[in-house]
């Protein structure tokens, strides 16, 4: 277990906000999930913690969405793109990380279709560790090679996929004290699995039903270790699990690898997911699914949830595509449940993806009358 660090115990009673400089933890609120829960995940005693203040992301009702899909039921959203790097993935590297500085690694390396990079090399940066990663040619969303960049790491395109990609890092860290930290590392997963608890600790107990998209298949591992975790402990129930691929993505839907995927929502272009196996099983067990829905849905869930004011990257949306899909279909029977779907990532990391696809803005004059027949006319 970590040793827990939380400023706020110590300074609880001060007018002055909680500090502690060993850890560079100054927050009035946030603490970072290893504050939060670290006495509840099997991280190393020499861990030592590196923290963003990740977590604690917003649980938000979509009561207007729920009427609109035939009322009936409660739908949240979980909005992970609220972390500090802009998604889920800083839960997971915050414990990785951690664990990687206190046993005296140097450096850290990832495959990632973008999102792990960014959080890789930020928690790098803040642990002082030297962060190298690989990501598919030409596939990954700007905001994320930008991040990647800008927290210093050393960017590598691989001419290949991410699954390509990730049999190389597997490799290299077999070979050279490099310390992995895809969702390969378990420490990622006990990270991670914190979502599941926030989820619980909001609600009261766990959701009817969890959607959120998969692709590496470390998340939906993640957060059925952390309900399993916490309905032992808490006995606040198990939800039942709809993850969703992007259907030129789906080999946990098709049974096979794929070789070449292809999806607009770079994010889930995986065809051999690591944790595959774990996902199929922790769908099972939670007597839910692994569903694919096409890009086009993936598409309009993206603009009917930031038509709601939450904008998300295109495979952050796929956890709703699948349930709006399921209900449409009449596969799923939604009256009086309780649904969380997690919406993973930021939509700041894709920006391109609106902008080659929505009209772009009007051009005047700076003169009232221009200003006046542009607006009045509509
Ligand atoms: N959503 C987003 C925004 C992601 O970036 C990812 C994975 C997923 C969902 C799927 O999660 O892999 O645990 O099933 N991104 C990885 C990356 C692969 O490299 O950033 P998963």
């Amino acid at each position: 277990m970590l040793k827990n660090n939380n400023p706020r115990r110590t300074t609880r009673n001060s007018k002055e906000p909680p500090t502690n400089y060993s850890t560079g933890i100054i927050s009035m609120n946030r603490q970072g999930i290893l504050s939060r829960y670290g006495q509840l995940l099997n991280l190393p005693p020499y861990s030592t913690p590196v923290t963003l203040l990740e977590g604690d992301t917003p649980l938000v009702p979509m009561p207007r969405l729920v009427e609109e899909l035939g009322g009936g039921f409660e739908l949240f959203v979980k909005y992970e793109g609220l972390n500090p790097t802009g998604s889920f993935k800083d839960r997971g590297m915050t414990a990785a990380i951690s664990e990687a500085a206190g046993r005296g690694a140097k450096t850290v390396i990832c495959a990632s279709t973008g999102n792990t990079a960014a959080s890789a090399a930020a928690f790098a940066a803040r642990g002082g560790l030297r962060a190298i990663v690989l990501i598919p040619e030409g596939k990954v969303a700007a905001g994320k090679l930008a991040g990647a960049v800008a927290h210093g790491a050393q960017v590598i395109q691989i001419q290949g996929s991410f699954d390509d990609a990730l049999s190389l890092v597997v490799e290299i860290t077999q070979k050279h004290p490099i310390a992995l930290v895809n969702s390969l590392n378990p420490y990622r997963l006990e990270g991670q699995k914190t979502a599941a608890f926030e989820i619980c600790d909001c609600l009261g107990s766990a959701p009817d039903w969890l959607c959120l998209p998969v692709g590496n298949a470390g998340n939906i591992t993640a957060y059925w270790l952390g309900f399993r975790q916490y309905h032992d402990l808490k006995n606040t129930g198990l939800p039942r699990l709809l993850g969703v691929q992007a259907t030129g993505a789906a080999p946990l839907v098709l049974g096979h690898p794929v070789d070449k995927p292809e999806t607009l929502a770079t994010a889930i272009r995986i065809g051999r997911p690591a944790r595959g196996e774990q996902a199929l099983q922790a769908a099972e067990q939670s007597q839910g699914r692994i569903i694919a829905v096409s890009d086009p849905q993936i598409l309009a869930m993206q603009r009917c949830l930031a038509a709601e004011g939450l904008w998300v990257e295109p495979a952050s949306a796929a956890g709703l595509a699948g349930l709006v899909s399921e209900l449409q279909s009449g596969k799923i029977n939604l009256k009086g449940q309780r649904v969380v779907v997690v919406c993973t990532g930021h939509g700041l990391k894709d920006p391109d993806i609106i902008t080659r696809n929505l009209p772009a803005p009007t051009v005047l004059p700076a003169e009232l009358s221009a200003l006046e027949d542009a607006i009045l006319s509509r």
